[in-house]
């Protein structure tokens, strides 16, 4: 799979690197989830992120290599998106809390169906966070915290607002719109 390069993908693709690289959070857990690569493959790209990255220059033209096999292909067979109204108190049942149910992130007020990626937005999972709920603010923020993940995202910067529309988009390529948020 290639990609073009300088694109936002490259952006969004290398910005989770470079935050894990500020916060020093642990890379194997999310490395791991990533299905498409063979656990010596994630070993080595997860010892290479760790040891290799001196710099900010660095860090990106690596992730940028990296990135563009790590991240998930768009999907190529996505159905017409729905407009039906999701009450944000039903959306919040489809959090991945009960394994019979679809799971659903909203992003401003469109609900994405990510069920097939339990791995990452299951119970337990590294981005739950973002399930059963519209976290605009946090997508924004490239923020896993539960503060930040609310609907109302006018509170980001010019920055932010980019990070945000880059994952609106990263998702509109990848999963169905089942609908919208209503209050
Ligand atoms: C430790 C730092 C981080 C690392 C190493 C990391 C790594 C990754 C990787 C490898 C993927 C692609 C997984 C796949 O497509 O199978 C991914 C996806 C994603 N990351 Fe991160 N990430 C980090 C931090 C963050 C943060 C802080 C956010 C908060 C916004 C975030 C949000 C996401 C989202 C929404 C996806 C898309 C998942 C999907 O639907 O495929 N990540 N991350």
């Amino acid at each position: 799979m290639s990609q073009p390069s300088g694109t936002w993908y490259d952006t969004l693709t290398s910005t989770p690197v470079l935050i894990a690289t500020a916060v020093g959070v642990s890379f194997a857990a999310i490395f791991a989830a990533s299905s498409s690569k063979t656990p010596q493959q994630v070993k080595e790209q997860v010892k290479e992120v760790k040891n290799g990255v001196v710099n900010a220059a660095d860090a990106k033209g690596k992730a940028a290599q990296a990135g563009a096999s790590i991240m998930s292909a768009p999907a190529a067979d996505l159905a017409p998106p729905k407009d039906d109204p999701i009450p944000s108190s039903e959306l919040s049942q489809y959090d991945g809390s009960d394994p019979s149910k679809p799971i659903y992130v909203a992003i401003k007020g469109r609900v994405f169906d990510v069920t097939n990626k339990p791995e990452m937005y299951g119970k337990g999972k590294g981005y739950n966070i973002f399930a059963g709920r519209d976290a605009s603010k946090g997508l924004g923020m490239s923020s896993l915290d539960i503060k930040d993940a609310v609907p109302d995202y006018s509170s980001l910067n010019e920055s932010q607002m980019n990070t945000l529309n880059q994952w609106e988009s990263f998702f509109e390529k990848r999963y169905n719109v089942v609908g919208k948020v209503v209050p």
